[in-house]
């Protein structure tokens, strides 16, 4: 177990630094990169999965988000200054999750059959797939070249402006449930106060610029804010 926690880990810090020095990667690419390479990584010691499996997982995620998914972003590119910042908070965010889970956290042998485990696990990987989906709707608004803004449609984006930042709040609120503990649970308010603002004013920036807007849609929340 330990062995597969450092080899992710590595990974982790690697695939930040050789993110690092690509300038025209964007934040995004980072974070989620980052992410859901914690996430693999975090999810594997809850799973107890076997070495091979995540490893095998990790080695897919780190690649296809780093010279896959960069390579599919269309508009300006991010200030390399951000990007670092977004890099080093990810591995030491990455780090300090993994780091409590795989040695101050106990579970019990039954932790896997717990609702609160089902549950998390549940919202984790619908939150994950709404994410995903909605940053595939983003991306493919503009054609290539073109910097512009559109108002996104289809998935959530039917209901809300931020459907992409929704998914990912929804993911580490079930990696929290899942996990319940104080740190995973910190982390995932953290994430809601930081994404959720960008959610907020995104929504805003909608509403300034495109008069036909849709009125009935809402910030993060579906029919509530
Ligand atoms: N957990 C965290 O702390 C955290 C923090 C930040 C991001 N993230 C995750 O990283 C991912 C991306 O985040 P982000 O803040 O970079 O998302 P974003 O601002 O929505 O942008 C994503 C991509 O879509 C483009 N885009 C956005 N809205 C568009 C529109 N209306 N028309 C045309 N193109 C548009 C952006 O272009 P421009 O770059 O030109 O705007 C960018 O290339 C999300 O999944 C988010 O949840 C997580």
């Amino acid at each position: 177990m330990s062995l597969s926690v450092v080899f992710n880990l590595s990974f982790s810090v690697v695939s930040n630094l050789s993110l690092s020095v690509v300038p025209t990667l964007s934040l995004s690419v980072v974070s989620n990169m980052s992410l859901s390479v914690v996430s693999t990584l975090s999810f594997s010691v809850v799973f107890n999965l076997s070495f091979s499996v995540v490893s095998n997982l990790s080695l897919s995620v780190v690649p296809t988000l780093t010279f896959v998914y960069s390579m599919l972003m269309r508009g300006r590119p991010f200030p390399l200054h951000v990007m670092l910042e977004a890099g080093v908070f990810c591995s030491l965010n990455g780090f300090a999750q993994s780091h409590y889970l795989v040695h101050c956290a106990h579970y019990h042998p039954t932790w896997t059959s717990d609702t609160r485990f089902l549950i998390g696990s549940t919202l984790f990987l619908l939150g994950m797939a709404i994410n995903v989906h909605s940053d595939y709707l983003l991306r493919n608004l503009r054609q290539p070249g073109e910097v512009v803004y559109k108002i996104p449609k289809g998935g959530l984006f039917h209901y809300v402006s931020g459907a992409n930042y929704f998914g990912e709040i929804v993911e580490w609120m079930g990696y929290a449930i899942a996990t319940w503990s104080l740190t995973t649970f910190s982390f995932a308010f953290c994430s809601l106060c930081f994404i959720g603002r960008r959610a907020f004013h995104h929504h805003r920036f909608y509403h300034e610029k495109f008069h036909d807007y849709p009125r009935s849609r809402k910030a993060l929340i579906p029919f509530i804010f």
